[in-house]
Parts: structure tokens; C-alpha cells; sequence
């Protein structure tokens, strides 16, 4: 029988192994400066889940082991705010800050006042009720008095802490704002590109759209972020100042003195300085702001001050200008993607827009050019804001003229037809993007599977690259990735560029890729909605091509990571004459297209993300990421705080080893690194 004490031994190792994850999440995450590995932080929570599984009787919603979501809600219960949520007063004006401060001087009858100065995070606001440091509550906005409750998807926030480090008050109340990393922002793209999906417009609306998902386990692969910039409750310190500081030690994400982040002055001079400051600075900020928050810094004078009917008078807003220019529209071109995606771009006359020359711009989708009510030779405005590709916000009708009105008028509509294959466009109901049916000869869509077929992150293809691909496509060498896999030298040598040892290299890199294994082949064949991990799911649960093409809707789903959109788009892939017939091909060629036990894998690895950089000397730098992945490990191209370490061999660029060293990443050697692998 089961002791009391082997019960009471578990539950206190429980709350220590939960105290010490949730510390180490916050060194991690908020502080940058991680104590412990990657890996010994993945034993800590191993014990605990094993722990917790063990000894359900000490469930607890908010136990580290929670981050990586729940089960799907239906809808968001709304919640009411314990005290409203105001909006701030803005200025474009400078000198409108100067007459505020002038106001807070005259309403204060000449006290001393300290201004706090800090960044207007470009996000989503967030109310984060604590009791007894316990997260309870995560609010949204909503109309200032009543917001809606994403406690479930909130959690799943790194920078947010569950449970506040000690010593922090009982009871709490945080506000802050929930924002998307431009980075991370980036990287969502380039996956939603390589499944096949539309591209997100912007940071702060996704992260707006993500936060109202109502899976939290997908909200958990969207790398939100928090930055605070209030605490609501009374009596935790004298000034708002003090208060952030303090939040930064009970586990908040908090805006960096030393980066200048937040400041203080009593007069003007300083406050028009930080404005100057970050007008500049916030380019190279990792995330977007749209302008700077001066606040009053004593709680007793923002009493004093009061508010107005929507915002306080002890706090205004200064906004930047987002950088906008005009130039001319030449003509609308329409992009065809691998998936048939047609995506309208805007081609300019060349102009200076924050530093970089912008030729192109985005206009999203039909409804966007008819919202504009855009026409070719129209002058337009452009603008870089919290988007990272610049998009044409406006037209200058006054510069229209009539007769350019009337002749160009038809032009600018959204095309019926593709124009680069002539098959009729299609838009499903309810999509605002316009596809092209003619997957199986639309040249774009063609090139395009065949660029990802053979891209770093499938087949790997050394000495083929986009170029080569256009060309091959064009002389009708190619049509799809099987076609690759019958290429002789006879075929390659009359084009341009291509010498005996272009050809000998690029015919070996294709006879190379047979050997890839087949997960990465199953991501090459470019099927809508399956990116890389899904590629990896299915290929480690059904083992083979085969099983694959014969396993029902149902079976799919089954399948973790897979629900109905991806599982019918897997059957209508495989359904296709066209698809079945390059298939069977590469089949042919002898590609693999069943899982294969890897010789000698282990997982000692596991868990570690490594970059691999330079020269090496007994292996070359694909044999040596090869040998990461069969021991668990995952390589990545490029250094962040989450990479584990760097393998590093002779001529490792200087820029790489300064990052590095920034961020606190140990570089190993060749031999360093066959050590961790090796008995
Ligand atoms: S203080 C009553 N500080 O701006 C004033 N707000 O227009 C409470 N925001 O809804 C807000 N950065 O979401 C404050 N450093 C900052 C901020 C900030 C962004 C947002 C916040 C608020 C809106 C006000």
C-alpha cells in the first residue's frame, strides 16, 4: 500500500520542481540570462509531468507543464474590468507635449514633478489579474469596461508568468501589452509560405487574430510576447517608476533601463530627448512601437491630476510618423505562387522610404485594390509601418487625371484569367484569395513545386538552383520533380551556363538526393498545408508512402498535428492524375518513400538546437549535421537565446562569434562535439 509520506514526498518535490521551472522560465525568457541548459531545464520538467501523472491529486491549471495548451473552447466568456481600461490622449505635435506638461505643472500648483518616459507598444492590450500570485485572469480590452476572457490562450505566453516570483503582493492586477516579435513574426510567414498559406499582413493584427483562436495548443506555436507597462493595484509603491521595476522581480517582461527603454526627467529637455531618441532608434527595435508614453511618475499626483471621460490627464501619448512617401504606380503585376495563390504587387517608380529603396509593394488580395480603388499611372502613398513589406496605403486623386481616369480604367481590375497559363481564376466563397486551377502546367506553379522539391529544406539539391530551374522548365526539360530524376548530360550541356562540371555536379547532387530520407521527401512533394513538422508527423506515424495514400479521412485525423483541412487537402494531392503519375517516377528513380532505422541513432542529443558554422575537419558541415539530427538534435541556421550551442570549425564568420558571445551561446569545437556523441 501506497504511504502518506511517499505522497507528501512527491507533492513537496512537486511545488519545489514547479517554484524552480517557473524561476527558470523567467531568467530564461524575461531576463536573457539562463542558469541552468536547455537540457537539464527539460529533465526538471520531465520529472514533473512524470510526477504529476503519478499523483493527479496535485493538478494545477498553472503548473509549467500547462504552457503548451488545453482543450478547445467554443467561444470567450466576457469579464468585466475591476477598473476601466482608458485609451491615452495622442500627439503628432511636439509642442502639444510641452503645453501637457505645462497643464500637469499648473494642476499640481508647481510641485515638483518627475515625468516617466516609455515606449507605446504597438499590440494588443492585456488586464492579468493575480491572487496569491497565481495568474487568474487574462482580459481583453474590449470597450474599456467589459473585455473578453483568454486566460486559456494567455497562458501559453512565456514572458507572462504563472505564478509570480517572491516576494511579490497577494493580489494583483498588471496591465501590459501582447505583441508579435518581428522575427517570429518572419518566421510564421515563412512557414504559412511553405505549407502553402497566405501570408499574414502584419504583426499586430496577428497577434490580435491569434489571441482570439480558440485552440490554445495553436496559440501556443505563435510566438506572442508581453511587455508591461502598468500595475493597477494601490499600495505596492509610491511611484509608476518603482512599480515596473518591481514587476520586472515578481516575473514580468519590463522595459530595459539600460537599452533606454524607460526614463525619467523633471523637464522638457529630457522628454523631447527620449522622443528624438527612439524616433530613431525604434527601426532597430525588435518589435514595433508607434510612439512614446509620458506618464506622470507619482501615484499620489496622477490621483491628484484625475482623468477626463475616456483617458487620464496625468499621461499623453506622442506618436511617430509612420514614414509615408508618394510616388507613382506603373503597373499592377499578379504573382502566381507553387499553390496557385495569385497575389497582386504594386510596381513603382523607385522611391526613398525608411532608408531603402522600394520599388514593389504589396496589395494583399482583389479586395484590397478595389478598397483602394487603385488605377494604373496613379500617384500613391507608401508606407513601412509596423509591416515589414512596405504596402500602398492611399491614392493622391488629386493628381489623377480625368483622361488617365477613363482610358486605364478597366486595366487595373483583378484579372479573370491567369496571365501566365490563360485558365480561368477561381475564389472560393468565404477566401479572399484568387487561385489558378492549372496546377499540372501553369509555368510559375510548375517552377515553384520544383524549387521547393529541391530547396535546403527537402532534397537539398547542390548545384541546382532557381536559375537552373527556370531554364530546365522553359527548354521543356522538366515538368515536375520527377522529370529531375531522368536528366542526362545530353539535356544539360546545350543550355546556357552549363559546362561539363556544372553538369557533373549537378547530375551528382540529384543522384544524392535519393538518399534523403523520407520525411523530407514527403515536405519536397509541396502537397498544400503540409509543412515541414507535419511532413515529419505523418511520415513517423504511417512509415511510408504507401500507407499514406491508403489511409481513409478518419485515419488522418488521427494522425497528431492533423485535422480535416490538412487531411482533405492530403487526398485531393493524391487524387490528382497528374500528382499520382511524378510519383510514381521518383518511386521509380528509387527516392525513399518509407521511414528507414537510422544506423547508430540515439537521442543524446535531444532537445538541443545547434548551429553549424565554418570548416571542419573530419567531417564536412553536412556530415556533421547529419550526425545532429540522428542523434535527436535539431540543426538551425541561425543563432538566437534559444540555440543550445554552436559547432564551430576553422573560419566561423566574426559577426556569428560576436552574436554568440551577445547572447551567451558556447561555441564547441569539431572534436568537442563528436565527445558528446560518442559511448
Ligand atoms: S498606459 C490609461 N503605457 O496604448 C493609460 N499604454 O491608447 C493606460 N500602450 O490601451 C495605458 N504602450 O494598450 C500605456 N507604455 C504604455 C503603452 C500603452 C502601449 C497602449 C495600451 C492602451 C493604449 C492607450
Amino acid at each position: 500500500m501506497e504511504t502518506t509520506s511517499d505522497k507528501e514526498i512527491a507533492g513537496r518535490r512537486i511545488s519545489e520542481l514547479r517554484g524552480d521551472l517557473h524561476a527558470h522560465n523567467h531568467l530564461y525568457y524575461n531576463k536573457n540570462q539562463p542558469v541552468i541548459s536547455d537540457k537539464a531545464f527539460d529533465l526538471l520538467l520531465k520529472e514533473l509531468e512524470a510526477l504529476e501523472l503519478a499523483y493527479p491529486e496535485f493538478n494545477d491549471p498553472l503548473s509549467p507543464t500547462m504552457r503548451p495548451g488545453g482543450i478547445a473552447q467554443d467561444g470567450f466568456d466576457k469579464a468585466k474590468h475591476s477598473t476601466p481600461m482608458l485609451s491615452l490622449s495622442n500627439t503628432y505635435d511636439a509642442h502639444e507635449v510641452e503645453e501637457w506638461m505645462s497643464r500637469v505643472d499648473k494642476g499640481l500648483e508647481g510641485e515638483d514633478v518627475v515625468y516617466v518616459m516609455e515606449l507605446k507598444y504597438d499590440g494588443v492590450a492585456i488586464s492579468l489579474v493575480y491572487e496569491k500570485g497565481r495568474l487568474m485572469k487574462a482580459i481583453t480590452r474590449g470597450d474599456g469596461e467589459t473585455g473578453e476572457d483568454i486566460t486559456a490562450n494567455v497562458k501559453t505566453i512565456r514572458t507572462i508568468p504563472l505564478l509570480m516570483q517572491q516576494p511579490a503582493p497577494e493580489n494583483l492586477e498588471i496591465r501590459g501589452e501582447i505583441f508579435y516579435p518581428f522575427e517570429d513574426f518572419k518566421a510564421l510567414n515563412e512557414l504559412r509560405e511553405e505549407e502553402g498559406e497566405a501570408q499574414f499582413a502584419n504583426p499586430r493584427n496577428t497577434a490580435a487574430g491569434s489571441l482570439k483562436l480558440l485552440d490554445s495548443k495553436e496559440v501556443a506555436k505563435r510566438k506572442l510576447d508581453c511587455m508591461m507597462y502598468g500595475v493597477i493595484s494601490k499600495g505596492v509603491s509610491d511611484t509608476h517608476s518603482e512599480a515596473v521595476s518591481s514587476a520586472g522581480d515578481w516575473g514580468f517582461k519590463v522595459p530595459s533601463e539600460k537599452l533606454k527603454m524607460i526614463s525619467t526627467s523633471t523637464d522638457s529637455k529630457g522628454v523631447m530627448a527620449f522622443i528624438s531618441y527612439w524616433d530613431i532608434a525604434r527601426h532597430e527595435l525588435p518589435f514595433a512601437i508607434d510612439g512614446v508614453v509620458i506618464k506622470v511618475d507619482r501615484y499620489d499626483q496622477q490621483e491628484i491630476l484625475g482623468l477626463t471621460s475616456k483617458s487620464p490627464r496625468w499621461a499623453i501619448s506622442f506618436k511617430f510618423e509612420t514614414e509615408r512617401v508618394r510616388t507613382q504606380l506603373k503597373k499592377i503585376t499578379f504573382q502566381v505562387g507553387r499553390t496557385g495563390a495569385v497575389t497582386p504587387v504594386a510596381n513603382l517608380e523607385p522611391v526613398l522610404l525608411g532608408g531603402t529603396t522600394v520599388k514593389r509593394a504589396s496589395l494583399h488580395n482583389a479586395d484590397q485594390i478595389e478598397r483602394l480603388g487603385l488605377r494604373s499611372n496613379d500617384y500613391v502613398f507608401v508606407e513601412k509601418g509596423g509591416e515589414i513589406i512596405p504596402k500602398v496605403v492611399g491614392v493622391d486623386e488629386s493628381a489623377r487625371a480625368v483622361a488617365v481616369d477613363l482610358f486605364t480604367q478597366s486595366e487595373s481590375v483583378f484579372p479573370t484569367h491567369c496571365l501566365e497559363c490563360g485558365t480561368a481564376l477561381i475564389r472560393e466563397e468565404g477566401e479572399v484569395v484568387h487561385y489558378c486551377p492549372n496546377a499540372a502546367s501553369c509555368p510559375p506553379q510548375v517552377k515553384g513545386r520544383i524549387k521547393h522539391f529541391i530547396s535546403r529544406k527537402a532534397m537539398n539539391i547542390d548545384g541546382l538552383g532557381s536559375e537552373t530551374v527556370t531554364q530546365l522548365v522553359e527548354a521543356g526539360l522538366v515538368i515536375d520533380p520527377g522529370s529531375l530524376y531522368t536528366l542526362t548530360s545530353e539535356d544539360l550541356l546545350p543550355l546556357d551556363r552549363m559546362a561539363e562540371k556544372s553538369v557533373q555536379k549537378l547530375l551528382l547532387g540529384i543522384e544524392a538526393s535519393k538518399h534523403i530520407p523520407f520525411e523530407r521527401v514527403l515536405f519536397g512533394l509541396g502537397i498544400r498545408y503540409v509543412g515541414e513538422t507535419v511532413a515529419k508527423k505523418l511520415a513517423r506515424s504511417l512509415e511510408s508512402l504507401d500507407a499514406i495514400m491508403n489511409t481513409n479521412r478518419e485515419d488522418l485525423i488521427e494522425v497528431d498535428e492533423i485535422g480535416e483541412r490538412i487531411a482533405d487537402s492530403i487526398l485531393a494531392f493524391f487524387a490528382e492524375e497528374s500528382n499520382k503519375s511524378f510519383i510514381h517516377r521518383l518511386k521509380d528513380a528509387g527516392l525513399q518513400f518509407a521511414v528507414q532505422e537510422v544506423e547508430g541513432a540515439t537521442d543524446k542529443l535531444a532537445g538541443a538546437a545547434v548551429v553549424v558554422s565554418g570548416v571542419f575537419e573530419k567531417h564536412d558541415r553536412t556530415g556533421i549535421k547529419k550526425l545532429i539530427e540522428q542523434h535527436g538534435g535539431k540543426v538551425s541556421s541561425s543563432i538566437s537565446k534559444k540555440t543550445s550551442y554552436i559547432v564551430a570549425g576553422e573560419k566561423m564568420g566574426p559577426s556569428k562569434r560576436e552574436k554568440a558571445e551577445k547572447l551567451g551561446v558556447p561555441i564547441i569545437s569539431e572534436e568537442e562535439f563528436l565527445d558528446k556523441i560518442s559511448g
